[in-house]
């Protein structure tokens, strides 16, 4: 790892992000700077050493024709209809012809089964296909949204959540899941931030690892596991002004430090292939980046998969200004790195012309071709083309009663309790009333959120009031009524609210269940509000005026602004998008069968206004000091405070915990050794319950500014009504380790802060001295 960083800060040095400023859409590609003396990593890769797969293909390759190589360069839709070659009535054709090397959106044994022995039976060489597939947060068992799920702080409940999701997808014939997606985001207006894991380089980059894992299993060529894809390289999560697709620009440290390391951690974790991003990056589009692709991502990680691109990502290298034309798109991606073209049949109609002008040489389509064909063989489908299509296994495992339940207790962990005033959550199951209100308390199709692959949208969700009534029968009445909208237009009308009201009035607590529609987030779902959309707080404010206990059970795929809500109501609990599941797991926190343990993994603000807010931010010269004398001239908002309303790490327990001790094994350590950290952790509250204990540090004085606290550590742990537990943290030179003045990658000497807390804000801090060892 340090290897790799030093070498990459040496390129850096030499300027290559430099040159991308100069280059205008009509070089070719980016000049190489990848210095002689940098051994290959690929050489070394273990896939290379496979000395019989590596004769296999090279047989395979050697019988095939130009043609053939381009054929398995493209991966086309399978219920394509917008703007390529149309599978609808030619894809057989095009299979057969040997034009279509992978399918995606195709699933089901039947199905896959089909199209296979087209591929396998009538073509001249009876190449396998590759299927993949969007499978984000379960196949047919859908698990909260990815947002969510990074809020459990669970990486084995996260691990274990991407297995599942690789048993059912590979039982239903697919190889290949375009997950994870590993972009940072830090901006609540895009919509994506909920396929993500957060804000955090250091949590999200361990929650990438544990979904590689969960998905690929320890053998690829286990009949259950399945390709994993980090996706979007890179630095798509930064889009401007949260638009998606939008332009990308940033210095060369804040892309090393805050959107590389995902990336860099998953070719680590031995990620079978990458996706590039729509965006253009510091002027040049992801899809044709030489210096992302080839130099970074090959040369330098030794990644040794195969790169697809986005849909439709090369031919969108047009409009971006970067390629005259399709051609000229293929031409540059391909040189770039990028080994197959994601539905935009670019390499399709292209590539064999570039090769026969000699502006693609053939050795890179070789390259391309062997790196797909080592995946295919890898899955073992050159053995038997159909072993994933297997119908006794969908059956036996697509919705299985103990995936249902693992959904159940990954929606569970996912909740993050945001307010509890006076202990109102959790209700009591009996002698109680319940309003239960709002355009998401009986809303089958809104559970599951956004990507959610095959799972079904309309029979199986278990929707609140469903799960709420299952959970408490006759003993609690509830009152149900929808009362308001979350579409957009709604704003203004007040139809649906009277009833709402009569039913409030007749219960004795309120409990709404609001927030975005679950095609508000996601792709192509940016916002410019983070508002309750629709006439939902209209609604909100006419309960209000009733003086009952309000909750709100709030869903939404992204940081939302409360701030009415956290003045007015008496308890919130973020339940995402739960999954298949949801209402089982929202009616379990409800009424105390589960003590909430989630905490943020995105800051959020009080108003869109503070965006992008997020807990590692710079000091600045001029911080704002809450209980200084003069504060004009500070680095403030007029009206607004400059903390958000709910900081990352954040989330209550229907317990309390206290945190005493915090100790550091030494005052000053040499560098390259190690310090011990423990902090005592004791459950103060009235029943038993899980906190995420927190690890932070700031190194105060750098050869460039450092923030003001960067996760270094946590862990989850369990402990009974009045139970104290010593948490204990070890810190190495590496946790210490960042981008320096020079970009060479290490620790200073200096003075350090440590804190530890339940979130970013609520710490205990100590400090220590890191003094060189020379
Ligand atoms: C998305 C990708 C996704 C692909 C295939 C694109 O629009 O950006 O994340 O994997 O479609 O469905």
């Amino acid at each position: 790892m340090n290897t790799a960083k030093t070498l990459l800060a040496s390129l850096l040095i030499g300027g290559a992000l430099g040159i991308l400023a100069g280059c205008s859409g009509d070089v070719a590609s980016e000049a190489a700077t990848t210095p002689d003396n940098i051994e290959s990593e690929q050489e070394k890769s273990p896939i290379r050493q496979d000395a019989e797969m590596n004769a296999f293909i090279d047989d395979l390759m050697e019988k095939m024709t130009l043609e053939e190589k381009v054929g398995q360069l493209n991966l086309l839709t399978s219920n394509w209809d917008r703007t390529g070659p149309t599978m609808k009535e030619d894809y057989k054709k095009d299979i057969r012809a040997g034009r279509v090397g992978a399918i995606f959106n195709a699933f089901t044994a039947d199905y896959t089964r089909g199209l296979q022995k087209i591929a396998v039976e009538e073509t001249r060489l009876g190449i396998p296909l590759l299927f993949g597939y969007d499978v984000i947060h379960g196949h047919r068992t859908i698990f909260p949204v990815s947002i969510g799920e990074s809020a459990s702080w669970d990486l084995g409940a996260i691990e274990q959540a991407a297995r599942i999701a690789a048993i059912e997808a590979s039982a239903e014939g697919v190889h290949w899941t375009f997950a994870p997606m590993v972009d940072i985001a830090r901006d609540p207006r895009w919509g994506r931030i909920s396929e993500g894991a957060g804000e955090d380089v250091f949590l999200a980059t361990e929650i990438a690892k544990a979904r590689i894992r969960g998905f690929q299993g320890d053998d690829l060529s286990d009949t259950d596991t399945v390709l994993a894809c980090a996706k979007h390289y890179a630095a798509y999560g930064a889009a401007q002004a949260g638009r998606d697709y939008h332009t990308t620009d940033m210095s060369e440290r804040e892309l090393f430090s805050t959107y590389l390391p995902p990336f860099e951690a998953a070719v680590e974790e031995g990620v079978a292939t990458f996706m590039t991003a729509f965006n253009d990056l510091n002027g040049v589009p992801a899809s044709a980046s030489n210096y992302l692709l080839n130099d970074l991502l090959k040369d330098q990680w030794g990644f040794d998969g195969f790169v697809v691109t986005d849909y439709t990502s090369i031919n969108e290298l047009v409009p971006h200004g970067y390629a005259r034309d399709e051609n000229h798109a293929a031409e540059l991606a391909i040189n770039a790195g990028v080994d197959m073209d994601m539905q935009g049949a670019t390499f399709y109609e292209h590539m064999s012309g570039l090769v026969e002008e000699g502006r693609v040489a053939e050795d890179r389509v070789d390259d391309a071709v062997r790196r797909i064909l080592e995946m295919k063989y890898r899955l073992g489908l050159f053995e038997d083309p159909y072993r994933y299509s297997n119908k006794a296994r969908q059956q036996e495992f697509v919705y299985k009663d103990e995936h249902l339940r693992a959904a159940t207790e990954m929606a569970k962990k996912s909740m993050v309790l945001l307010k509890n005033q006076n202990d109102t959550l959790p209700l009591r199951k009996n002698d109680l009333s319940i309003a239960l209100i709002g355009p998401l308390a009986d809303s089958k199709e809104d559970m599951i959120g956004s990507w959610s692959a095959a799972g079904d949208r309309y029979e199986r969700p278990v929707t609140l009031l469903e799960g709420i009534r299952e959970k408490v029968g006759d003993s609690v009445e509830i009152n149900y009524a929808k009362g308001a909208s979350y579409e957009f237009d709604s704003k203004g009308s007040a139809s649906g609210f009277k009833e709402a009201i009569e039913k409030a009035q007749q219960s004795d607590v309120i409990v709404l269940a609001m927030g975005e529609k679950w095609n508000m987030t996601g792709e192509a779902a940016s916002r410019t509000s983070l508002d309750m959309p629709g006439n939902q707080l209209a609604l909100m404010k006419e309960l209000k005026k009733l003086n009952k206990p309000m909750i709100l059970v709030l869903m939404s795929g992204r940081p939302m602004t409360l701030t009415w809500e956290d003045r007015n109501l008496d308890a919130i609990l973020e339940a995402w998008y739960p999954g298949t599941m949801a209402g089982v797991a929202v009616a379990d926190v409800l009424f105390g069968d589960y003590n909430p343990s989630g905490k943020l993994t995105s800051t959020f603000p009080r108003t869109v206004g503070q965006v992008p807010i997020y807990y590692n931010m710079k000091n600045t010269g001029r911080p704002y000091e809450p209980e200084g004398a003069e504060q004009k001239y500070r680095s403030r908002y007029l009206s607004t405070p400059n903390e958000p309303l709910y900081p990352f790490g954040y989330g209550l327990s229907y317990t309390t915990f206290e945190y005493t001790n915090l100790t550091l094994g030494a005052d000053t350590v040499t560098m390259g050794d190690t310090l011990t950290v423990s902090v005592d952790v004791t459950n103060t509250g009235d029943r038993s319950g899980e906190e995420v204990v927190q690890l932070y540090v700031r190194d105060v004085t750098g050869s460039v500014t450092r923030p003001v606290k960067e996760l270094k550590g946590f862990r989850k742990i369990s402990l009974e009504q009045g139970e104290r537990k010593t948490v204990e943290f070890t810190l190495s030179e590496e946790d210490l380790s960042f981008y320096r003045a020079d970009m060479s990658y290490g620790a200073e000497p200096g003075q350090f802060t440590v804190f530890v807390g339940s979130s970013s804000r609520d710490v205990l801090e100590a400090g220590f001295k890191l003094v060189s060892n020379k």
